[in-house]
Order: structure tokens, then sequence, then C-alpha cells
């Protein structure tokens, strides 16, 4: 008898590779996605992301690597596959001059067992925009019917990449809802963000990527616990003329560094300086003692546990909102 489906990996990627040229975009990266699980792909603007979700799509060829979806092998089965996968394409704007639900009639054309486009509009809240015209939406309420248009084939498997970047903080908010609601339906999910609150707020497990590949994965809690154990103490000093603190902080860290050994990074972020340290009471004191010694005044002082931010800092260099 053939084992059952469930068995398998959703998504198991083996040592994906894709070139362009001679531009390596992703590079030779391998992950597994688990029934039911969301998995977050964090990582800077060219990170890879893009590029490995196409692939895990189905719509992109790896240059070299194997890929199963389902259980079944993506280059001889799929269109087997894309039948029970959803995709929410990253910066979609297409079918501007078609309502709501001449877009979701198009798309239901596609699959075989589609659902109502009406009910989906109705779970995506649109029901008062069923005949509007995309290019009178408001980007929020566009990214709805992106969303039920990927979800017309009632997806075992969906794909989001950025969806809800550039969406202001009560549409991001309303699509976390539509995605938390499929997760309760025990959907399996890979999303791509720029936003740590988002991967916090839905995943399951988290990949960080840099320059094509996989530099960390793991729980959000993995993750802290790994790289960002300690309370993260941030300074900033009463003065925002750039050339001083460039100039300054670094000798300020040094001075910190050769006389408390109690920190395991620190990293000057703008005009702020964030300094992971275990012993945080003995921290303060020093580096209040030191800016004292350099006749720095501080400006503000302040004590936080660890974030998937700050791993996200140490791992890549770069703030996960400028990424
Ligand atoms: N079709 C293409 N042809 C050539 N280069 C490409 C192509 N698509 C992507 N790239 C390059 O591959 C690299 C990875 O791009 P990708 O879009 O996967 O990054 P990303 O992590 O999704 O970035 P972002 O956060 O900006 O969406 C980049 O250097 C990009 O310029
Ligand atoms: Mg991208």
């Amino acid at each position: 008898m053939l084992p059952s489906i469930s068995r398998f990996p959703v998504v198991d990627a083996q040592s994906l590779t894709k070139k362009f040229g001679t531009l390596t975009a992703v590079d030779n990266i391998s992950l597994k996605l688990e029934p039911g699980e969301c998995l977050a792909i964090l990582g800077p603007n060219g990170a890879g992301k893009t590029t490995t979700v196409e692939m895990l799509e189905g719509l992109l060829t790896p240059t070299s690597g194997h890929l199963k979806v389902f259980g079944m092998d993506m280059q001889k089965q799929r269109s087997e596959i894309l039948e029970r996968v959803g995709v929410l394409l990253q910066e979609t704007n297409m079918y501007k001059r078609y309502t709501v639900k001449e877009t979701l009639q198009l798309f239901s054309s596609f699959y075989k067992n589609p659902d109502d486009p009406l009910a989906i509009i109705d779970r995506m809240n649109l029901k008062d925009k069923t005949n509007v015209q995309l290019k009178n939406l408001s980007g929020g309420q566009k990214q709805r019917v992106y969303l039920g248009a990927c979800l017309i084939n009632n997806p075992e498997l969906i794909f989001l990449d950025e969806p809800t970047t550039g969406l202001d903080p009560q549409s991001r908010r309303s699509i976390w809802d539509l995605l938390n609601a499929l997760k309760s339906h025990h959907k399996s999910m890979i999303l791509t963000t720029h936003y740590m609150e988002e991967a916090e707020k839905l995943a399951d497990r988290i990949i960080i990527f840099d320059h094509g590949k996989i530099i960390a994965e793991g729980t959000l809690n993995h993750l802290i616990a790994l790289h960002c154990d300690g309370q993260v103490i941030t300074f900033s000093l009463a003065t925002n003329h750039k050339q001083i603190l460039s100039d300054e902080l670094p000798k300020v860290l040094t001075s910190l560094k050769s006389e408390h050994q109690v920190f395991s990074s620190a990293v000057p972020i703008g005009n702020r300086v964030e300094i992971v340290a275990h012993s945080t009471s003995s921290m303060i004191t020093a580096i209040l003692e030191t800016l004292k010694k350099h006749n720095y005044e501080v400006h503000e002082l302040n004590m936080r546990s660890g974030s998937l931010e700050d791993v996200f800092i140490k791992l890549t260099g770069r703030s996960i909102r400028d990424a």
C-alpha cells in the first residue's frame, strides 16, 4: 500500500540553487515545511526570498537541486501540485479594470474545483465592493482581493510573498486576521516578510536569509535564545551630530569592552548603541561610568528583552526595517 501523503513534508527542497547568468541568487538551500506549519522567510533586499518561493511555487525552474511538494516531484507532477497550491505574488498590481467579482471569477476558471467567488468575497470582507473595479479600491482592499484569488482553489499550501508590505497598520492587521484564520484551518504556509511583528505573530518557524543562503533557522524563542540571550540595553548620547557619534561611539565601546567583558554584542544604529548583556545592572553602571569619564551626556537609556529584530541585526548587520 502507498504511504499516506500526510506522512511527507508538504515541501521538501534539497540543495536548491538559482543562477541568473553569473549571479547566484539562491545558493544551495534546503528546507522542509510540515503539514499545518507556517514558515516565515526574513532577509534583506536581494537576499533571494522571492527567487526561493518562486522555485517552491513552480514558477521558476531551479538551476540545480530537488523539489518535492506533497511528496510529488515538481518537475514531473507540476500541474497536479499547482491545483493544490495558492500563490500571492510580491507587488501584484494586475486586473485593475476588473471588478472584484470578475477577478475572482477569472481565477476560479483556472481550477478544476474552485470555491464560489461570492463566498470568497464574503470571507475577505469585500461584499460591499463586489462590483467595484480594482483601480478604485484602497491598497488594503486590493490585497484582500489578491488574497481571495490565491484562495479560490481552496489550497492546502499557500505562498505569500510580502503579503502586507506598503499597507497601513489597520489593513495589515486585517490581513493577519485572515491569515490566522487560515492557520486555524491547518493550512500550510510559507511567507516572506520585512516585518518582524508579522513573523512573530504568524510564524511557527523562521528562516533568515542573506546573500542567497540560510543563515539561521528555528522558532522565535530558539533564535532569540541562541543569538540574543540576554537583556538589550540601548543608549544614545545627548548630541545628534552624526560625525561626533560615528567618531566617538566606537571609542566608548572599545573602552567599555576593555573594562567590562560582560556583553556579547554591541551594535551602533544611527545615533544609538544597542548592547546585549547578561549582567544588566553592572552593564548599566559601566555604561554610565564610562560615558561620564569621557564627558558624554546620556540622552536616553533603555532596557528590554531580546527580540527577533535583535537577532536579525546581529546576523545580517542590518535593521529589518532598512533591509
Ligand atoms: N529575473 C532575474 N534576472 C536577474 N537577476 C534576478 C532576477 N530575479 C532576481 N534577480 C536577482 O537575484 C537576487 C535575489 O532577488 P530576490 O528578488 O529573490 O530577492 P528578495 O530577497 O526577494 O528581495 P526583496 O526583499 O527586495 O523582495 C537579487 O540580486 C536580484 O537582483
Ligand atoms: Mg522579494
